[in-house]
């Protein structure tokens, strides 16, 4: 579904729905009342009606009328004064789109002169511009592999929505920026919604060309051939009981200041691009199974965050790296009890052939510091289920060497509502996958115990001495079962605005 949305200083009269804003104790905003003065105040009459609405935060009602075009009004409710920050504008727009869905809304209009009183510290423009990206966000949908449906049986789409401010023209601006970020969101959902027989590693490395390259970004790709001379052994291994052939792509954004010589890059995002993990012969158990084609959910998060730094020409030199991989039992493919020579030299003995993602990253990470001298590190991946185990499916896990990043990726994270919890490195862990015959193991000694932690200190034993280094572990929150405030269920994009709001605060300034 797309519809464009609008910031205009006044009304239109063609549309079929209007919402206005009602703050706690049924207190209309400014712009509601004025709103009810021009018609005759019907709603502040209908709302003494309706004892159950009391203006909480995301309650909404919808009051039949018969002008002229309007067909309805919805009061919105926004809570108490100076509450909101822009996660909370967001959610609130998330919750509006549901109700505008519901009622059979198609043009719309919100009255939204005055929200910025339930913000706190948020500007009018900008509440306006993340109410309007709360319901982009939330407006997702993935049916390209549904029939047509007749004409009949079509449910009314929502076709315009006009956010009605006097600070129009900034919101305007802002929400370009917002809808650049959102188009990035919805690819990294894209992604990890596709099916695992057509988003394989062949198609996907072609999809991100395609997606990429006309917004600038320079994309590399390297087949298996390539991938061989460099001695991608560990990355090779993982894909070689595949029938389909694994990629490696680097994207580069240049953006920012042309690099002084000697001078380090200075950010590279690293992703996990398992098409599909069965496992390989440590086959995972039948249940749900299907669910391992968001296993490149990592991967989506950096391509996304390409697309959205790409899309709104952010002023920085970003690079990212994904590994793409298909990760299948056959006669050809990796055993446990195999031992791999990774990108770096470093052995490893594979003991389970279900724990491929930090094998793929191994090399990943390993070629982009030779290659491009990285400052910062951060991989992304669908790691383990132990981080789910630790933290469900509200945090994802953040594994970060240097507090600096980590007060960084955090502020980030805060700023955009995607969660982060830190968790531990330490070299107890990183004792863990080492292993008697071979440099590492590709699995902790302690089981299932610890098992987030034990994946991360392999992936440390690939990080430069020097490098500042996140691993983000969005196993849990790269795919939801349900639906939250602003995003469907299905594929989330989980990352892609931390990392865009990560690289917009610490390389734009
Ligand atoms: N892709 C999985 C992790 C995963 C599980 C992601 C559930 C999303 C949802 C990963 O490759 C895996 O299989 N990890 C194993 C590691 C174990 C064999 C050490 C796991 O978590 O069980
Ligand atoms: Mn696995
Ligand atoms: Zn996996």
């Amino acid at each position: 579904m797309t519809f464009p949305i609008s910031f205009l200083n006044k009304e239109t009269s063609k549309s079929d729905t209007a919402v206005i804003g009602v703050m706690e104790g049924n207190n209309l905003l400014r712009s509601a009342k004025d709103f009810d003065k021009m018609h005759n105040g019907v709603i502040a009459k209908y709302l003494k009606s309706q004892a159950a609405f009391k203006g909480k935060n995301g309650q909404t009602l919808v009051m039949s009328v018969g002008m002229s075009d309007l067909k309805r009004v919805i009061l919105l409710g926004l809570g108490e004064k100076n509450k909101l920050d822009v996660v909370g504008f967001e959610e609130l727009g998330g919750n509006l789109y549901k109700a505008l869905q519901g009622a059979g809304a198609q043009n719309v209009d919100i009255i939204a002169d005055d929200i910025e009183q339930v913000g706190k510290k948020v500007s009018m423009a900008d509440s306006a511009v993340h109410l309007a990206s709360g319901m982009k966000l939330k407006s997702y949908t993935f049916n390209k592999y549904k029939s047509e449906k007749k004409e009949a049986d079509k449910p009314t789409e929502i076709e315009q929505i006009n956010i009605i401010v006097t600070a129009n023209s900034a919101a305007k601006k802002g929400y370009a920026i917002q809808e650049a970020i959102t188009e990035g969101v919805f690819l990294a959902r894209d992604l990890v919604n596709e099916p695992p027989n057509t988003l394989h590693p062949e198609s996907y490395a072609e999809k991100i060309r395609d997606e990429l390259k006309p917004l600038g970004v320079e994309v590399e790709i390297l087949d298996e051939k390539k991938m061989a001379k460099l001695g991608f052994g560990a990355l090779l291994a993982v894909g070689q009981g595949s029938i389909r052939e694994s990629r490696a792509v680097i994207m580069r954004w240049n953006g920012g200041a042309k690099l002084k010589k000697g001078e380090q890059n200075p950010i590279a995002l690293v992703g996990k691009g398992v098409t599909f993990d069965t496992g390989g012969i440590s086959l995972k158990p039948g249940a749900e199974m299907d669910l391992m084609k968001m296993d490149m959910g990592g991967s989506a998060a950096v391509v996304g965050t390409m697309k959205a730094i790409a899309g709104r020409k952010a002023k920085a030199n970003v690079i990212g790296i994904v590994g793409l991989v298909e990760n299948m039992p056959s006669d050809r493919a990796y055993r446990p009890g195999d031992i791999i020579t990774s990108h770096s030299g470093k052995t490893i003995e594979v003991l389970n052939t279900d724990a491929e993602g930090r094998l793929v990253l191994a090399d990943a990470i390993t070629y982009i510091q030779e290659t491009y001298n990285p400052k910062v590190v951060i991989d992304l991946a669908t790691l383990t289920g132990a981080i789910m185990v630790a933290l469900g499916f509200e945090y994802c896990g953040a594994f970060v060497n240097n507090d600096t990043l980590w007060k960084q990726l955090s502020e980030a994270s805060d700023a955009t509502g995607e969660k982060m919890w830190r968790m531990p490195l330490d070299v107890a862990y990183r004792k863990e996958v080492e292993s008697e015959i071979a440099d590492l193991r590709n699995l902790g000694n302690l089981g299932r115990y610890g098992g987030a932690c034990s994946a991360a200190a392999f992936l440390e034993h690939f990080v430069n001495e020097g490098t500042e280094w996140a691993h983000i572990d969005i196993a849990g929150t790269a795919w939801w079962k349900s639906d939250k405030a602003t995003t469907p269920k299905g594929g989330t994009g989980f990352s892609v605005r931390a990392l865009n709001a990560y690289i917009a605060q610490n390389f734009e300034k």
